[in-house]
């Protein structure tokens, strides 16, 4: 007998038909991982071979790259030489396709899919030595700290484009399971900052200034980031369960609400697109609502 798991959970996608458009993203709202065991998008043979080849060692590469759509802007690669213009196609190529393949799957989000950021991930995740916060073997919620969304949600699509191994991940209850009862237990508690502050970070950022314009959404999801990685409680006892990810397939998660850790693997794309709460199909389960309801406080702004 299966033992039920209050865990994310694997839903393999064969049924691609418009009809299940909704279905599919109330799934992934609700904590699902939809999983598709090869690449359901056009990814050149190719341009994986040339990833894979890539020189790790090179002074000309670093260890993470991006691509950000919207700009065309590639980072984590210095010169111009015939590589690093070949890698930029190649991000370029990859950031389109799976983005169109995103918009006709997941059709209740077509019109308001914003895309942020694409990346290439060479390195090992099994024994990196990393700053606590930037470790990714512990179970975490996304925040960027760097581009606040005010409540909006953040889904990644992920290739594992190794050539043998699987990508392993842990994977725990999803946010509206195991948010709410902490914030109860009085476990969480957020730096609070004032209104008059906020506002002007607002207004600095409206000039142009480098100010983030952070919601209390926003603050309350860095904090929540920091604060699992930190809590060793947390990793050892909150329920978790493994999913591999085996070579060339690919999987969506909304990342803010499903705890994740990378576990090991080495070689993936990956593509992150922000949701606005307005294009949501189970807007309850999003974290914003969520938050908001535990706290009883209007968060998004
Ligand atoms: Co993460």
């Amino acid at each position: 007998m299966e033992v039920s798991s209050p865990c994310a959970s694997l839903l393999e996608v064969h049924d691609r038909s418009p009809e299940r458009a909704r279905w599919y993203c109330s799934q992934l709202e609700q904590g699902s991982v939809l999983f598709f065991p090869t690449v359901p998008f056009h990814l050149a043979e190719a341009d994986r071979e040339f990833l894979l080849a890539l020189q790790l060692s090179g002074s000309w590469f670093h260890k993470n790259i991006s691509y950000r759509p919207t700009t065309g802007i590639l980072r984590g690669v210095s010169g111009d030489g015939e590589d690093q213009t070949r890698l930029h196609r190649i991000m370029q190529d990859f950031s389109s396709e799976v983005t169109q393949f995103v918009a006709n799957l997941l059709t209740p989000y077509t019109a308001q899919l914003r895309l942020d950021f694409a990346s290439f991930r060479p390195i090992e995740e099994q024994g990196r030595n990393l700053p606590l916060h930037q470790r990714n073997d512990l179970l975490h919620v996304d925040a960027f700290p760097s581009r606040p969304t005010h409540g909006a949600r953040i889904l990644r699509v992920f290739v594992n484009i190794n050539r043998t191994a699987s990508r392993i991940w842990k994977v725990g209850p999803p946010f509206h399971a195991l948010v709410p009862q902490m914030i109860q237990a009085q476990k969480l508690n957020p730096p609070e900052r004032s209104v008059l502050k906020r506002t002007l970070a607002r207004f600095a950022s409206k000039l142009g200034l480098p100010v983030r314009d952070r919601s209390r959404y926003d603050e309350f999801m860095l904090y929540l980031h920091d604060w699992l990685k930190e809590n060793g409680d947390f990793q050892k006892t909150s329920p978790k369960r493994e999913l591999a990810f085996p070579s060339g397939s690919c999987w969506m998660v909304y990342t803010d609400g499903v705890p994740h850790a990378a576990m090991s693997g080495q070689f993936a794309l990956e593509q992150t697109f922000i949701i606005p709460v307005a294009a949501l199909v189970s807007p309850e389960a999003a974290p914003l609502r969520v938050l908001e309801a535990a706290t009883g406080t209007a968060m998004a702004s």
